[in-house]
């Protein structure tokens, strides 16, 4: 299901932000002009994403620093100095429609 979450302009480059959309929290994040989606709740402690740091395609989580990268969910980086499990998120499809950022869910 296709589902409008943000306009571009409320989403400029190098920034990212959360939104809840039908049960699930997303991350929708804009690296220099292109937009990207994926689960927003860091697999290894439930920490909002979006509370942690953009580096290019990585997204950091604020809460142990587990890297993910923004395209394809992927775990790039356990978390430091923490136990417990991490694992790859789930990215979802994402075009762009004039102004709407549109992610396929
Ligand atoms: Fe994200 Fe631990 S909660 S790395």
């Amino acid at each position: 299901m296709k589902m409008i979450v943000r306009l571009t302009s409320e989403l400029p480059p190098g920034k990212m932000t959360t939104v809840d959309v039908l049960g699930r929290t997303l991350l929708v994040a804009n690296v220099d002009g292109a937009f990207f989606a994926m689960d927003g709740i860091c697999s290894h402690g439930f920490a909002d994403l979006s509370r942690g740091r953009l580096d290019g395609f990585m997204v950091e989580c604020p809460r142990h620093f587990a890297r993910y990268d923004v395209r394809d969910g992927k775990l790039v980086r356990r978390p430091v100095d923490a136990e417990g499990h991490a694992f790859d998120l789930r990215s979802y499809p994402v075009t762009v429609d004039k102004d709407r950022i549109i992610v396929d869910i």
